[in-house]
């Protein structure tokens, strides 16, 4: 973690949390983080489901605590059923919209140029993309986990990055909710793979303010460990998330 960039502890409740999880885990979260003396030293997001975004948005108010959504269309507005779009999104507080996790590229097939235009949808109602990318089990054995996850920055980021309105995410698919983790040199050297690859495109200036965060099994035991990495500035963090012990001992990890 470079001191030019703050880290970011960001759960994603997934398909997870209720109206219990309004007071009793966003504002557990929200008490806890105004009951503080000192600055956190790090930032902290939540991203639930869409129905509690507002709701949620109000138990988090003042809070320091930032906002996201799971998802977005790639367009404005029209006729898509079902789909939510980035300016509503904008509208009822969020600050963040996670695009390209690996359960949408598998469950609703997204491609990268989908997830391209998801994240511009996002990044022109003035939030910030957090764009996931990661490589299959298979594809790591293969020895291709490098060119695969490059290929999807490379895919699904757009043009215009900057350190405010792009955030990319290493997930590893294999280790998303299977207990499993990245070894260090495995998550530093595929980090820093990410950050040359926003380099070459966007400059060496720009990449360095980039935050890369790290996802997949991230709990408070190995927190520490991973978010010490140089080019490891924070998680997305999914069942860990939904536990406001556990969510919040990461964010110690990284304060
Ligand atoms: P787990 O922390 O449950 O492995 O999930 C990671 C993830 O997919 C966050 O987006």
């Amino acid at each position: 973690m470079s001191q030019e960039r703050t880290t970011l502890i960001a759960g994603n409740w997934k398909m997870n949390g209720g109206l219990d999880e309004v007071d009793g885990l966003a504002g557990d979260l929200a008490g806890r983080m105004t009951g503080l003396t000192a600055a956190p030293g790090f930032e902290m997001a939540v991203c639930p489901p869409f129905p509690l975004l507002p709701m949620v948005a109000s138990a988090i108010e003042e809070s320091g605590i930032a906002l996201g959504a799971q998802d977005c269309h790639g367009n404005e507005k029209g006729a898509h059923t079902g789909d939510v779009s980035a300016k509503l999104l904008a509208q009822v507080g969020c600050a963040y919209v996670i695009v390209g996790h690996s359960e949408r590229r598998t469950d609703h097939g997204e491609t990268d140029e989908q997830v391209r235009a998801k994240a511009e949808a996002a990044q022109a109602a003035g939030m910030a993309a957090i764009v996931c990318v990661g490589e299959t089990e298979a594809e790591r054995d293969a020895g291709r986990a490098t060119e695969v996850v490059v290929g999807q920055v490379v895919g699904s980021v757009p043009e215009g990055a900057t350190a405010e309105n792009l955030v990319v995410a290493y997930e590893p698919v294999w280790a998303i909710g299977t207990g499993k983790t990245a070894t260090p040199q495995d998550a530093q050297d595929m980090h820093a793979a990410i950050r040359a690859s926003l380099a070459d495109r966007f400059g060496g200036d720009t990449a360095a303010g980039i935050r890369i965060l790290y996802g997949g099994s991230m709990k408070p035991g190995n927190a520490a460990e991973l978010l010490a990495l140089a080019d490891v500035d924070g998680g997305l963090i999914g069942g860990a998330s939904l536990v406001a012990d556990d969510f919040w001992a990461i964010g110690q990890a990284a304060g």
